[in-house]
């Protein structure tokens, strides 16, 4: 697609005719990196990347929209009412440290593609004039479908990139050329923050194919993922059906391929990829329930509940079989038409009888036993009253 084209298309896309009114007259604003290349393919980019060459300010307040600006890497995120638009100032990067976020100082357009990870992303449009500024690679590469770093220095500033890189594989089914490959292998991965890794990872189970862009990122540099992970995990296809948008797909996803990781160094990973306290806990559980669990065995409705009550939806799905399917679709929506107020009123004491006579009243309404209010406090009743 042609630069000129490029541009048109803007106008279909969320947040695009904002863009270009508040570009018009202005030779500063450039459309680059992803936009720009996903619009090239033929794809309609997630949002819009602009960079400015200058000052943000002008070209912000011609926006509106609600902005939030960063300003150490001179940056801003706009979300208007149909769309967001990442704007930078056109800049130059030095990575102080491998792996360490770099210190920014404004540049020129040329300069600022040469900071960039791939080839493929090195690709501005002028919106006023539909200017074509791109690698010398970058078009070929993109025809190509080949991702190619821009220097032998990419993966070592920046090891994040070789999540990035197989992310785009995937997600575009390009290839790495050899040299880059070799390059991804070399990198680091550790030398990245636990914040960044984890952001890295939560964007990777956010695509379409997660395990296969979690195999590219082992096949790239195995020791970006940790020991006993498993990009390829077994049941996880018949998991995730079950689960349906009752739960989590992405942490069910990490859960399945999680569990030949040894728990104690699960749990610290977690942690040390900025997981919360709760997202790190049902990952962890639901990664352990997929061997031995008693939601197997379970041979009644009420034994199912027994197993499985109080357990992660994404811990159940794993488990998978029978079992499984008839909780996540029947059995947990199954409730009593009585609560303890009722058992009060029948003159139980308030204290632990309530709860026991409540929790046999359901058992039996699961195994179809008993229906309706009154045998169920009928049943509530005898449950408080010591085990039957
Ligand atoms: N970039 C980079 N190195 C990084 C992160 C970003 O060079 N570690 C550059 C790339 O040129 C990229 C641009 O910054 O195109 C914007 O980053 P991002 O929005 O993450 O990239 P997209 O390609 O737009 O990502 P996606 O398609 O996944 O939204």
């Amino acid at each position: 697609m042609e630069a000129a084209e490029v541009v048109a298309k803007l106008i279909d896309l969320p947040g695009g005719q904002a863009l270009l009114d508040a570009a018009s007259g202005d030779e500063s604003v450039w459309l680059v990196g992803g936009a720009v290349r996903d619009l090239m393919l033929g794809r309609t980019p997630e949002e819009l990347d602009v960079v400015i060459d200058g000052p943000l300010d002008r070209v912000l307040a011609r926006l509106g929209g609600e902005a939030e600006r960063h300003d150490r890497f001179g940056t801003a995120t706009v979300r208007l009412a149909d769309g967001r638009i990442d704007l930078a100032s056109a800049r130059s990067e030095q990575y102080a440290l491998p792996g360490a976020l770099p210190d920014v100082s404004p540049a020129s357009i040329d300069d600022d593609l040469q900071r960039r990870d791939f080839t493929i992303n090195a690709i501005a449009i002028r919106l006023v004039d539909a200017e074509l500024k791109a690698h010398d690679d970058a078009l070929a590469d993109l025809a190509a479908g080949r991702i190619r770093v821009l220097h032998s220095g990419s993966f070592v500033n920046d090891p994040t990139r070789l999540w990035r890189a197989a992310r785009y594989s995937t997600r575009l089914g390009f290839e790495l050329d050899e040299e880059s490959a070799a390059l991804a292998a070399l990198a680091s991965p550790g030398a990245v923050s636990g914040e960044r890794l984890g952001h890295e990872l939560r964007l990777s189970l956010r695509e379409d194919s997660p395990t296969a862009v979690l195999s590219a990122v082992e096949a790239l540099n195995p020791g970006a993922l940790i020991e006993g992970f498993d990009p390829n995990p077994a049941r996880l296809a018949e998991a995730s059906a079950l689960l349906g948008s009752a739960g989590r797909q992405d942490l069910l996803t990490l859960a399945a391929c999680c569990q030949g990781v040894e728990l104690q160094l699960l749990t610290r990973w977690l942690d040390h990829l900025q997981f919360t306290a709760s997202e790190r806990d049902l990952v962890t559980a639901s990664s352990r329930w997929v061997t031995a669990s008693p939601l197997r065995s379970a041979q009644s409705a009420s034994q199912i509940a027994e197993a499985a009550a109080g357990a992660p939806l994404e811990a159940v799905a794993l488990c998978g079989g029978e079992n499984a399917r008839q909780w996540l679709t029947e059995l947990r929506h199954v409730t009593l038409e009585i609560d303890g107020d009722d058992l009060i009123a029948a003159g139980v004491p308030p204290g632990p009888a309530i709860g026991i006579g409540l929790k046999r009243a359901l058992a039996r309404t699961l195994d179809r036993d008993i229906s309706g209010r009154d045998e169920q406090l009928q049943a509530a009743l005898e449950g408080a009253e010591g085990p039957s």
